[in-house]
């Protein structure tokens, strides 16, 4: 299975999503075993899923809260994503963890938050480059992943994104895409055996039509999860081409 995610980050205003909707659709053809989904703001969750409805196109929040309910000022619930039509919901983004402190401790929790909610968690992991360049990229991942120890298995979506390759126009090679993936894919069997080996993983950071070819021939590559890329419907329907095409 493969699966293309649009990440909008804080990106667009309710016109500029209601154009992309609307040129996104008229070009998009589904096909089975690839999946598309679009990660708008909070402020747009509602007015996409509207926008989408029938079209397949699944629509994920790009953060939530654990708790159900209450004095959270801010904060939105896994319930109320569920409420504006999302099917899932982006966790441990690593703007969400390096700008916003966003820690392992709470990712266990809004995974289970998520899962009551029956909403497909995306869980991003990654290293920074001065871990990588220190040599700790597989402990760091390691250690990301060991939330899925605490909560055990559940559906999921696995997104790496090494932190130098976002938003830097600097993606990672294809060798290292490769030695991570298959780590990951190891430690996920690891750690939830069978049900492990099922999970998508996919590639972030600096994902264009033109590098993602070689992306996704890399062994264990799932798809991907794109930001700037993905604000453009044009350069976001073919990513799900060239993905489709591999399906
Ligand atoms: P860019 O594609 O802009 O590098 O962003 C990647 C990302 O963070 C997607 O979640």
């Amino acid at each position: 299975m493969k699966i293309v995610i649009a990440n909008w980050k804080m990106n667009l205003l309710s016109q500029e999503a209601a154009a992309f909707c609307q040129a996104f659709k008229a070009g998009y053809t589904p096909k089975a075993g690839c999946e598309a989904g679009i990660a708008p703001p909070a402020t747009l969750l509602h007015q996409v899923s509207a926008l989408l409805a029938g079209s397949s196109v699944q629509v994920y929040a790009q953060n939530a809260y654990f708790e159900p309910k209450g004095a959270f000022t801010g904060e939105i619930s896994m319930s109320q994503v569920k409420d504006a039509g999302c099917h899932g919901v982006i966790l441990g983004h690593s703007e969400r963890r390096h700008i916003f402190g966003e820690t392992d401790e709470n990712l266990v929790k809004k995974l289970k938050s998520a899962w009551e909610c029956e909403l497909m968690p995306v869980l991003c992991i990654g290293e920074t480059l001065t871990q990588r360049d220190a040599g700790f990229t597989l402990d760091v991942l390691h250690k990301q992943l060991e939330v899925l120890k605490v909560t055990g298995p559940g559906p999921l979506v696995l997104a790496y994104e090494p932190v130098w390759a976002i938003g830097t126009g600097r993606v990672a090679e294809p060798v290292q895409i490769e030695e991570v993936h298959a780590f990951i894919h190891d430690e996920l069997w690891h750690l939830w055996h069978d049900r492990g080996l099922d999970i998508p993983i996919q590639y972030g950071g600096s994902v264009t039509p033109e590098n993602f070819d070689g992306i996704l021939a890399v062994p264990f590559v799932s798809g991907g999860l794109v930001g700037g890329a993905s604000l453009d419907p044009a350069k976001f329907q073919k990513l799900i081409g060239q993905a489709q095409a591999t399906v």
